[in-house]
This record gives structure tokens, sequence and C-alpha cells, in this order.
């Protein structure tokens, strides 16, 4: 078993491990650098088509629906097209206004959940395209799309999603540049900056890895929490959202994630001496703002976990403990590398708990029944 785990204890630190490679993987051959553009070979949608879009609605479930909650900032800040959010469960139940303008983009690793599945096929009847972004060639939804963005992740075999996540994240990223290049509202310059900060992507995950042993000396100290808060503003607050789903998923400590700026309307409240704080607070955009959330946890007594950007001082002096963070200046792809830490901490403490990492009790891989 150790040799198909790569020399790995879990499947789950050798997928982790593996992300730089499947980024690598998931950019080959799509980047066109020199016009600023990407080419995605299933995409199946010419420029025409995609300005013809008034709206998108991205929609997944479980990691797939952080990915695509990240989508959205992407797509809205680039491309200036509205897009909404939903979770299959809930827009197949719902009476959801699309129609033949709208471009549903459905997001699923497996590609056979079976409310994902359902949704497309309920959009499809209310005459929208349906595109896909998938891990797994041929599987349902993607054969059924109108167009596909594979990730080139490889197999997954542990259940908490990891590497499928982060080339999610660089398929909307990807995605994004050719919509917005499409309909002429992204210039060449823009696209070929966008394409330059994900070239550097991979080494700057590979430069985060290298946190490995201090996570695991941090999750000893927080093993026994009983809740953890994750916080963190724009596009690094389904990041939060997501590092509170790895740390429930396999280490069974309960966990929240949370915009920082709603905070005060509700998990401040939860907030004392016992309560372990990963606050999201790489330099970029936000900064400012979840500073000053973080220091209103500190005034709580909270033990905060800061995941900053690599040589910040300021956050240093103030937190119990700082994993400094490889980050680009472009704040766009910091999502991808923050993703590591957030992985790694569920990792060790789960680990460190004793709990069955790769096959958590009560989950499944691909939740192929309603
Ligand atoms: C299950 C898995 C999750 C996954 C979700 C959606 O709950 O345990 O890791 O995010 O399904 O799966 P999909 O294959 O559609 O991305």
């Amino acid at each position: 078993h150790m040799a198909e785990k790569g020399g790995y204890k879990h499947f789950m630190l050798k997928e982790i491990f593996e992300q730089p490679r499947a980024v690598r993987d998931t950019i080959a051959g799509r980047l066109r650098e020199e016009a600023g553009d990407v080419y995605l070979e299933d995409l199946s949608l010419n420029d025409e088509q995609l300005n013809g879009v008034e709206r998108i609605c991205i929609i997944a479930c479980g990691t797939s629906w952080h990915a695509a909650l990240v989508g959205k900032f992407l797509i809205e800040e680039h491309c200036r097209v509205p897009v909404d959010v939903d979770i299959a469960s809930e827009f197949r139940y719902r009476n959801p206004v699309i129609n033949n303008k709208t471009l549903v983009m459905l997001i699923s690793q497996s590609g056979e959940t079976a409310d994902t599945l359902a949704a497309m096929r309920e959009s499809r009847r209310r005459g929208a395209t349906c595109i896909a972004i998938c891990n797994v060639v041929d599987s349902s939804i993607a054969r059924e799309a109108d167009g596909v963005v594979y990730t080139h992740a490889g197999p997954e075999i542990g259940v908490a999603s990891t590497k499928a996540f982060v080339t999610q994240l660089v398929a909307l990223y990807l995605f994004t540049i050719r919509l917005g290049r499409a309909r002429q509202i992204m210039d060449v310059e823009r696209g070929r900056k966008m394409i330059a900060a994900l070239v550097r992507v991979p080494a700057l995950m590979e430069e985060t890895l290298k946190l490995n042993e201090q996570v695991e000396k941090v999750a000893r100290n927080y093993l026994h929490a009983r809740d953890f808060l994750y916080l963190g503003r724009g596009m690094n607050y389904p990041i939060a959202l997501e590092g509170a789903l790895k740390l429930k998923e396999i280490s069974y400590i309960h966990a929240e994630g949370y915009p920082a700026g709603e905070m005060k309307h509700g998990p401040i409240a939860l907030i004392d001496e016992n309560m372990p704080v990963v606050v999201l607070v790489p330099e970029g955009d936000n900064y400012e703002k979840v500073f000053s959330n973080m220091e209103e946890v500190i005034a709580r007594g909270g033990r905060v976990i800061a995941v900053c950007s690599a040589g910040d001082e300021e956050v240093k002096k103030k937190v119990e403990v700082a994993l400094e963070v490889a980050c680009e200046d472009d704040d766009d792809v910091n999502p991808i590398i923050l993703s590591i830490p957030m992985q790694l901490l569920a990792y060790h403490v789960a680990v460190l708990k004793g709990t069955d990492v790769d096959q958590p009790r009560n989950l499944a891989k691909s939740v192929t029944v309603e």
C-alpha cells in the first residue's frame, strides 16, 4: 500500500504534495502568452456564444461549491458578467430564473454527483447552455454538458478533496481569461499579466509545502480544541470555508468558516481562550480589514493562527502562530496557495487524533444518490 501512496502515509498527503504537478498539468498546452489568451480545447463555445451570455450560474456541491464561490469573484471582477453561485441540492428544487441567455457551469470532481447532474438537466430543460469543470473524463456530467474544462489533477483517492479543488480554481482562472478576452473586456496586457501570475503558482506552491513540518507542530497544540473558527474576506472567504470543511471532514472537530467582516454578527460570541481562530490575512486587497478583525479576536482572548504573507512582522508580533505563505503580488491566485496550509492543518490534526484520514466515517468520495 505504501507504494501506491508514493511513500506517503496517506493518499491525502500524497495528493497534497502532488498539487504543484496537478496545477502544471492543468495549465499545460492551454496558454497563448502572446495573445494574452487561453485555449480550452473542450469548451466548445466560440467568442460569439461567450458574448451572448447575460448571466452565469455556477452550481456544485461540497468542496466544488467552494471553488464556485471563488469563481464568482474572478468572473465578476474581470469579465463584469453577473454570477450566481448555487448548491445543487437547493437549485434543483427551486424555481430558478434560467433561460437561453444563461450560462450554467457545473463544477464536479467526479462528474457523477447526483444533485449536480440533476441541476444540469433542469437547467437544460429551461434552455441554458451548460458547461462543466470536471476531473473525470467521460463522466456523466462531462458527457452531458455542452462543453467541458477538464482539470488534470489525476485520480483523487482521498475522500477529502485537495488537488481536485486547487485545479478547479485554476480551471476557473483559465475560463475567466477566455471569457474576458472573448468579450473584449479584458485587454491583451491584462490577459498576459494573469497568465504570468498563474505560471508562477506551482513554484509558490512548492515553497508553501515546506510549511508541512511547522503545521504538524501547530496541530499538536490545537488538537484538543472542541471548535475552530476560520475567517477570511473576499476571495479568501471561500478558502476559510474550505479550511473548516476539511477539518470537520477528517478530524471530526466542529469548525465554521465565516466572512471576517460578519464575525461581529454572531461568531464573536463564541470567542474565548479555548477557541482557535484561523485568520487568512495575506497582503492584498482586504488586508487592513482582516487585520482589524484579527485584532478583535485577540482582544477577546481568541487563539489566532494567522496565515499571512512571508515576512509580515505586523501580523507575527500579534499572534500565537503565524504560517507564512509565499504569496503573489496578484491576489487573484492567492486562494490557490492559501489552500495548502488549510489542507495540511486538517491533515495533521486528523492524523494526531487517529482518524481514518483517507476514508472518514459517513462520507463518500462521490455521492451518486440523493
Ligand atoms: C462528496 C465528497 C466531497 C466533494 C463533493 C462533491 O461530498 O466527499 O469531497 O466535494 O462530494 O463532489 P464532486 O465530485 O461533485 O466534486
